[in-house]
């Protein structure tokens, strides 16, 4: 890998005293579909957290296409035009439709892009519905076109598919893998070993230590 889209060498992360990270680098292409798994409390969420510029790690280095992270200087712009996020809860605002709730911090009203997106989601018909009138699966889709709505060069997804069904997940993750040939990059927490052999790679945290493959 010459030019990995993300790297991170020897990172450390405690809280307190504890050391949630351990000498952790790793590299990610573009394109590629990533799970990092492992036990709970292995340090997948830390790690993921780090890596999305939402924490900043105790100490060791994290490059985003060569680019410290420290010498991001706007990081909300940053992560506006770089980076999407879907989380276990969906996060979906209950007083906005499924359309708004897509929309709400998209860049540019792209009408054609947002109708795409609804496609691609197999949620079309519910745009106009409100979270507590859609299923958790729905839910989720609709997180997912959230987080996809300003073409994000990388997705982050931590246990995106803990309150979905075994159906649900799977397609959750089918649809990651077409995302990452489409050539965004997706990097997904799971704590299931077999949800994370549908990723092209998996990055295993042991303890706060990263082994791959
Ligand atoms: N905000 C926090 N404060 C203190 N300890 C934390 C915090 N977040 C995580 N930890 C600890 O760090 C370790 C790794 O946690 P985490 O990254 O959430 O693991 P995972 O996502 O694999 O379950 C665990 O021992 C956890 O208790
Ligand atoms: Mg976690």
């Amino acid at each position: 890998m010459i030019n990995p889209l993300l790297e991170t060498k020897n990172i450390n992360h405690f809280y307190g005293k504890e050391q949630a990270l351990k000498n952790v680098s790793i590299k990610i292409d573009k394109g590629e579909f990533i799970a990092i798994t492992g036990e709970s409390g292995s340090g997948k969420t830390t790690l993921l957290s780090i890596i999305s510029t939402l924490l900043k790690a105790s100490n060791g280095e994290v490059y985003f296409q060569n680019k410290n992270f420290l010498q991001i200087e706007n990081l909300d712009e940053f992560r506006q035009r770089n980076v999407g996020f879907i989380f276990q809860f969906h996060y979906l605002i209950n007083y906005l439709d499924v359309l708004e709730n897509i929309t709400i911090s998209s860049i540019n009203k792209d009408e054609n892009k947002v109708d795409e997106l609804l496609k691609t989601l197999d949620i079309t018909n519910l745009k106009n519905r409100y979270p507590d009138e859609i299923s958790g699966g729905q839910k989720q889709r609709v997180a997912i076109a959230r987080a996809l709505i300003n073409s994000p060069k990388v997705i982050f997804a931590d246990e995106p598919t803990g309150n979905l069904d075994s159906k649900n997940s799977k397609n959750v993750f089918e649809l990651f893998k077409n995302l990452s040939q489409n050539g965004t990059t997706v990097i997904v927490a799971t704590h299931d070993k077999e949800l994370a052999k549908m990723a092209d790679r998996i990055i295993e945290i042991k303890d706060g230590e990263a082994y791959h493959g």
